[in-house]
């Protein structure tokens, strides 16, 4: 994927990205990324659209993958920081424990950039943060099945991503903020299916157990597509129908879950872009070249894509993206 299709993939997601011209360049510049792993399909696509864009911008990019683990991040960074990058990118995998690395970081005079992820702690441990807003996302997705249900009884099982990560804390509570007070949506079940198709599949397939061979619920909602499409497989199993019986929606927008909408298996997702570093090399670019502070937090959108919004067009469309 070139740098402008990249771009064009965050496109809508702030005049941000598009507007403002990458003032003298990051060419040559040394950053690390310390990334989580690859727990997903958009997981992936972040992954290959940052090494991309960072090819594009001439920038000398040491990427490190985790594997899930907080503990191979905190040592990446710390290797970052004894090579003196010019800048740290990360993704954090849970949103506790990071005051301790990156004040090293921050003594060391090294900007750091959160991506897609949130963390608790002092904001001046990092330059910005480029991520959805979390809380939204589970909201649109809420927002979203009580109109599907309209008034009829609906139990609701939810498929939780990484346990003590921000996505998995926020999605969860815009969720219940958006059918809080309505009678007829009851959460049933919700346990952790780590992001991965295979763990929801796994979990899915104890919650229909348990829920009369499934014939007791009426809706999953899983923090990620990925999850989602381990659950269609789960109720197609059972001999179900994912998409009618039991109604799908999860959030990525990722191709998989275009093609389970075009198979009538999905209902709904929210799209979240995986050009985070488009904004972040942007910030950095300004920041390096300028002393520009960027914004703390570069919000990215949430759109919700439905079966009404041309899924087979969407799915080739991420497809020919390099997803
Ligand atoms: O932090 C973003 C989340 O992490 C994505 O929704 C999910 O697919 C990924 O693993």
């Amino acid at each position: 994927m070139n740098v402008f299709k990249a771009l064009a993939l965050g496109a809508g997601l702030s005049g941000f990205l598009l507007s403002a011209a990458y003032a003298e360049g990051l060419q040559g510049k040394v950053i690390g990324f310390s990334q989580i792993g690859s727990e997903s399909g958009w997981r992936a696509a972040e992954t290959s659209v940052t090494k991309q864009v960072a090819a594009d911008l001439g920038i000398d990019l040491k990427f490190a993958d985790a594997q899930q683990k907080q503990e191979n991040q905190i040592k990446a960074i710390r290797g970052f920081i004894a090579q003196g990058v010019d800048a740290i990118l990360v993704a954090p995998v849970v949103a506790t424990g990071w005051e301790e690395v990156l004040t090293e970081a921050k003594e060391a005079g090294i900007p750091v950039v959160l991506l897609d992820r949130g963390i608790e702690g002092p904001e001046d441990l990092y330059l910005t943060s480029v991520a959805s807003d979390q809380v939204k996302e589970g909201s649109v997705a809420g927002e979203w099945l009580v109109g599907a249900v309209g008034d009829k009884q609906c139990n609701v099982v939810e498929l939780q991503g990484t346990v003590g990560s921000s996505p998995a804390i926020n999605r969860k509570q815009g969720f219940e903020e958006a059918i809080a007070g309505k009678a007829n949506l009851t959460i049933i079940r919700s346990q952790t299916g780590d992001f991965t198709r295979s763990k929801g599949k796994e979990v899915m397939e104890g919650f229909i157990k348990a829920e009369d061979g499934g014939k007791n619920i009426c809706a999953v909602y899983a923090h990620n597509d990925d999850m989602a499409v381990g659950a269609i497989q789960a109720i197609k199993d059972a001999g179900l129908k994912p998409g009618s019986d039991i109604l799908v929606v999860s959030i990525d927008a990722v191709p998989d879950i275009f093609a389970a909408m075009v198979a009538g298996e999905a209902n709904a997702t929210v799209e979240l872009t995986p050009n985070m570093a488009g904004p972040a090399f942007e910030a950095l670019d300004a920041y390096l070249n300028s002393g520009t502070v960027p914004p703390k937090f570069i919000i990215t959108e949430s759109k919700l894509y439905t079966p009404a919004d041309d899924p087979q067009g969407e799915y080739e469309r991420r497809k020919g993206l390099g997803y």
